[in-house]
């Protein structure tokens, strides 16, 4: 896979820890709701691997990422300006959202928003019934608050703090919508275990995320087991799985 050049078109803070990152992007088309990149935005040899994001969104010839920093490459990342060109492996991933069915519950838990926020819009561009849930810890957390409001797509929000919207979590409102609602997951590891042992016949896709070196099936540095034994690359088998499908 050939490494792309990108010029820095954004770079926003636009949450206490959390940026919003516009990158020119040629060729967007090929570009589906659960694909990721792998970035490099320094020079050298530390951080070792690049760091992978989702596309939140894209647009003829540019592609957006929401981050959170949280160590090296992202605080790395956050001091990119506008007009500097970072290193991009993608669009990445085999297995994505699967977008046939009518009625699609969407559950974000903090930046785990951003790997749904292209599905969401896809679905609705679609003609599809979208609904959105977003927690987070606290009102603080709520970083892609504003691109929710302004997307107009049906949502709730929940703080686990009751600080803004909702107390509690997303997986609250499962229980207010039936099992006709395709269910699509992205968030906290945390979260997606008691989700999983909340299916009840439900159909539900998780969009993992995991440790990655290389993106593409090599390093076997993302693995988790099937429940049938096998192990499945997050990077290359997935990131998107059933959720009957993977032991988290
Ligand atoms: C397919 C995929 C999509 C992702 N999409 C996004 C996204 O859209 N926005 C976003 O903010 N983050 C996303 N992540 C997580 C992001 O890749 C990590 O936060 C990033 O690699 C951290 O790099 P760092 O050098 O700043 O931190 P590091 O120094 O590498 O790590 C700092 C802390 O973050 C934890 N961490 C590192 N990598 C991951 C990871 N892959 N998953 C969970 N925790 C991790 C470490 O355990 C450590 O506690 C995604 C990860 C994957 C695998
Ligand atoms: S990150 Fe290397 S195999 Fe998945």
């Amino acid at each position: 896979m050939k490494e792309l050049i990108c010029k820095v078109i954004k770079n926003q803070k636009v949450g206490p820890y959390t940026y919003l990152m516009e990158l020119e992007f040629l060729n967007t088309e090929a570009i589906k709701p659960g694909h990721f990149l792998m970035i490099r935005a320094w020079n050298g040899l530390d951080p070792l691997s690049r760091r992978a994001f989702a596309v939140a969104d894209k647009r003829k010839d540019s592609v957006s990422i929401y981050y959170d920093v949280v160590g090296k490459g992202t605080a790395l990342m956050s001091k990119l300006r506008e007009g500097e060109s970072i290193r991009v492996l993608g669009p990445l991933g085999k297995r994505l959202f699967p977008m046939d069915g009518q009625k699609h519950l969407l559950l974000g838990g903090g930046i785990g928003l951003s790997g749904l926020s292209l599905l969401a819009k896809e679905l609705r561009d679609l003609g599809k019934e979208v609904f959105v849930c977003y927690g987070a810890r606290n009102s603080e957390g709520l970083s892609m608050k504003e691109w929710l409001k302004e997307s107009g797509l049906s949502f709730r929000i929940f703080t686990d703090d009751g600080s803004e919207g909702e107390r509690g979590s997303v997986l609250d409102a499962l229980k207010d919508f039936d099992k006709d609602w395709i269910v699509h997951a992205c968030g906290p590891m945390g979260m997606l275990r008691a989700l999983q042992r909340m299916l009840e016949g439900r159909k539900v896709y998780l969009s993992l995320e995991a440790p990655m070196a290389c993106g593409w099936g090599v390093c076997l540095g993302c693995v988790v087991r099937s429940k049938n034994g096998e192990f499945l690359r997050v990077c290359y088998d997935g990131p998107v799985f059933d959720a009957e499908e993977v032991v988290l």
